[in-house]
């Protein structure tokens, strides 16, 4: 493990935190002039980048991508000035869409009506799809969810800058905190060095270990759950949260974890989305962020560490990531541990499957404790169907 550390508190990707909320009064002037705009509706996944973006979680970006920045990240996993980043945050839209809509338009984002941001249109331009998807999840297989996505997209970019005007509703305030407020939170706290753990999982024994192992030389943990569209079979939303609650209730000593949703949808690109996770984790605040086995992973499309080496190439990220071999139970040792810390063999060893813990749970029944806590365990059989269909 690397443990480089880096000054606190941990510089915004590029620099500065971008915050592109409108305005009382550039809100209300829209509001009053919102039928002269042409619009484009968006979905929920691009709905939540526009807000991510407004609230500098991905900071620098002040918008979505021109063609300069998009081509940049797919073939050199860096915007066109150098600044690292993995996954295109990019607007599709079909020809139907545009309809009229010109680059130099200011024009209106709405979400189910409702609208959502202003942007100003810089550019238009076409995309090869087959080569984003290879570029960006190594492959162009239809089972991938990433890759269907962007198949299933309009053919047509659009970059340029927004400005947020409305929130989206958010049935998780209570759990919702900006980066500008995480930084003021982590330095009320007194928190020099915070680990962000990125999930979109209940938590298991394994995940319990590689956050303790990393709380044991930080001073905080962040654990910021991935809210939104996931794939049948993955838990809900608020399954996630409450089984963490009583995690953290349970077995975390006061004070050391703060508990906050990221709005986004998954891309399950592996090794670059672990880099844009870590991206994302350092405007929050953090100054280490974890990857372990399977990072952000879907199928067999990538290695167990392939997310791990990656890491090798972005030297001028700003965020150390701690690396961690599979943690497992093991009967010998009577608790956590991994390849690292364990010399006993595999007979000894209890290895941790998402798809064992599902299965168990889906019968109504707690997994063993050497997986799962029982507390977590009985969080999640309270709800009735804790899983996505
Ligand atoms: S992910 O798609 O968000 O990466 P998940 O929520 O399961 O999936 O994992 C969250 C983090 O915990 C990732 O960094 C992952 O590599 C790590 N992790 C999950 N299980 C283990 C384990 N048994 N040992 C070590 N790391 C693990």
């Amino acid at each position: 493990m690397d443990l480089k550390v880096w000054p606190m508190p941990a510089k915004p990707h590029g620099g500065k935190l971008i915050n592109r909320v409108a305005s009382k009064s550039r809100l209300e002037k829209v509001l009053d002039e919102v039928n002269e705009f042409a619009n484009i509706s968006v979905d929920e996944s691009l709905a939540v980048d526009v807000e991510n973006i407004a609230r500098g979680v991905y900071s620098p970006l002040e918008g979505f991508m021109v063609r300069e920045d998009f081509e940049s990240s797919l073939l050199n996993m860096r915007l066109a000035n150098d600044i690292p980043w993995t996954i295109p945050i990019v607007l599709d839209v079909t020809r139907e869409e545009l309809r009229g809509i010109s680059e130099g338009d200011v024009i209106l984002l709405t979400h189910k009506n409702i609208p959502l941001a202003i942007m100003e249109v810089e550019e238009i331009y076409q995309y090869d799809k087959k080569e984003a998807a290879l570029r960006v999840y190594g492959t162009t297989s239809p089972e991938h969810p990433g890759v269907v996505r962007i198949m299933k997209g309009g053919d047509l970019l659009v970059g340029g800058r927004i400005t947020l005007l409305k929130p989206l509703p958010n049935p998780y305030e209570r759990y919702t905190l900006w980066p500008y407020e995480t930084r003021v939170l982590f330095k009320e706290r007194g928190w020099k060095y915070v680990v962000g753990f990125q999930t979109r999982n209940a938590p298991h024994m394994g995940h319990e270990a590689v956050q303790k192992t990393a709380l044991a030389i930080v001073d905080g943990l962040f654990i910021n759950p991935v809210i939104g569209k996931k794939k049948p079979g993955d838990f809900k939303d608020e399954v996630i949260l409450a089984a963490y609650r009583t995690l953290i209730d349970h077995y975390f000593p006061r004070n050391t974890v703060v508990l906050v949703i990221l709005r986004y949808e998954m891309r399950y690109a592996g090794p670059r989305e672990a880099i844009h996770h870590a991206i994302m984790r350092k405007n929050f605040g953090c100054t280490h962020f974890i990857v372990g086995r399977d990072h952000a992973g879907v199928g067999n499309f990538y290695g167990p560490y392939d997310a791990q080496e990656i890491f090798k190439e972005f030297p001028d990220l700003g965020v150390s990531p701690l690396f961690f071999r599979e943690f497992f139970f093991c009967h010998k040792c009577g608790g956590m541990v991994n390849e690292k810390t364990c010399p006993h063999p595999e007979g000894d060893r209890v290895r941790i499957s998402g798809t064992l813990i599902r299965q168990i749970l889906e019968e109504g029944r707690e997994p063993p404790k050497e997986i799962m806590r029982p507390e977590v365990a009985r969080t999640i059989l309270k709800f009735s169907d804790p899983f996505v269909r």
